[in-house]
């Protein structure tokens, strides 16, 4: 199996060729030849391949809905020893039973430095989440910290799509469908069920992970924006085809229903040759997102910064959405310009990718985040609102920050080494704390 150093990956990386568009009926052949023309299942599939298809919904979902891809490669998937249970090390996954849901607002210290030789895979540590794996409902926050390239393994979920969001460190994810890079900024979202391998650009690597057990990711309606805006669909970049013709001992890990299960493959799985198809991964630039505000006053909420949305079967209400607050002006007349005081129906678990969020001053650091479940009051601090209350309301650009949100209609509930971590941060409340009254009768 190919293992790359750092300078080898990042060589890799910036060469990359990409096929542009979300959701895009994308194709691909790293063989001239190797994808079939008007058929997806010839009798014999070009240059000795084997056709397979994997599908990400049900066969019978609607065309908007509908993903699936034809693989053709150089073994069926079919062809892989039995798999054994192995150690979930610290990946936790719902439905979370290990504690009860906290009503307290919550932030934590990004997570400290893993032990040398700890990979993406095994690097994984569970903050949280809701629903159930196994009914494909909800969704979990997973950080990472790692420090080694997975060699000579790969890992897939059977139980959801892998937003992976890098805070400090890039990555290079070879896919079966090819490789991506993704650097701090950008994103990288892994369909269900594709197998992959994440090799480090960096002398170490920190970030988030989404993992969406729901309704796969897409980008949401835009209604009276129009045709454009938010994230625009040109933007995603899916892989092209790149394989690994390699025989010899390879673990795969798949991760089902909530538990590691692993096999040693005789060849590794990442010898796709061609594909095409609707269920693929992606990577997208962070800063190529099209922020809209207002430009009289007050503020949206939030959900204008939508990147994706995991719709559920309820119009509107989000299983997951992934929200990212990015450099903009702000230009709202008589208007408190920071995010303001809100009790939310729906949980929010934020992360900070770089610089400075504009309702902190201090607390919430990059690689650390914050949850604040459903209905918990939360907004500025009091260092935030004495300042913004004060502030002179001229054109303001916010360019120093890159913060994004997890935001999920269920509380999320913490896992047990989140609840009781050493980077818990004591003392959060504090931060509201010293308010004063102004009210005057
Ligand atoms: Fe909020």
């Amino acid at each position: 199996m190919t293992t790359t150093t750092g300078e080898q990956a990042r060589k890799i990386a910036e060469g990359l060729g990409h096929s542009h568009g979300f959701g895009n009926e994308h194709s691909s052949e790293a063989v001239p030849g190797a994808l079939p023309h008007g058929r997806n299942a010839p009798q014999r599939a070009p240059l000795g391949l084997y056709a397979e298809q994997l599908s990400g919904s049900a066969f019978t979902e609607p065309r908007a809905d509908n993903r699936r891809s034809w693989l053709y490669r150089i073994r069926p998937s079919a062809a892989h020893p039995p798999f054994a249970r192995t150690d979930n090390g610290h990946l936790r996954s719902a439905p979370f039973t290990e504690s009860v849901p906290d009503p307290n607002r919550l932030r934590w210290n990004p997570l400290p430095e893993p032990p040398a030789g700890t990979d993406w895979l095994a690097g994984l540590w569970t903050l949280g989440g809701n629903g159930d794996a196994t009914q494909r409902t909800g969704m979990a926050v997973h950080l990472y910290h790692a420090n080694s390239s997975m060699e000579s393994r790969v890992f897939s979920d059977a139980d959801g799509e892998l937003l992976i969001v890098p805070e400090r460190g890039g990555l290079l994810v070879r896919t079966e469908l090819g490789l991506l890079a993704a650097r701090p900024g950008e994103v990288a979202l892994i369909p269900r069920g594709v197998r992959f391998r994440v090799e480090l650009l960096d002398e170490s690597a920190r970030g988030y992970v989404c993992e969406n057990y729901g309704r796969p990711f897409e980008l949401p309606e835009l209604g009276p924006i129009g045709a454009n805006g938010l994230a625009n669909a040109r933007d995603f970049r899916a892989p092209v085809a790149a394989y690994e013709d390699v025989e010899g001992p390879v673990e795969v890990v798949n991760k089902f229903c909530g538990n590691l299960w692993t096999a040693t493959y005789d060849h590794s799985p990442l010898d796709v040759v061609a594909w095409h198809g609707t269920h693929t991964p992606y990577v997208y630039d962070l800063h190529t997102f099209n922020v809209i505000g207002t430009i009289s006053y007050d503020h949206p909420d939030p959900s204008i910064f939508t990147v994706l949305t995991s719709p559920s079967d309820t119009p509107g209400l989000a299983g997951v959405d992934f929200v990212v607050f990015a450099p903009r002006w702000l230009v709202g007349e008589d208007t408190f310009r920071p995010p303001y005081f809100h009790r939310n129906v729906m949980s929010e678990y934020m992360g900070l990718i770089e610089g400075a969020y504009d309702a902190k001053a201090e607390g919430f650091v990059p690689g650390g985040g914050s949850l604040h479940n459903m209905m918990s009051a939360h907004g500025p601090d009091r260092e935030t609102f004495d300042r913004a209350s004060a502030a002179e309301l001229k054109p303001q650009k916010i360019d120093d920050g890159l913060a994004f949100m997890f935001e999920t209609r269920w509380p999320v509930t913490a896992t047990e080494q989140a609840a009781t971590a050493d980077h818990l941060q004591r003392g959060y409340d504090e931060v509201w704390q010293g308010l004063q009254r102004h009210f005057r009768s």
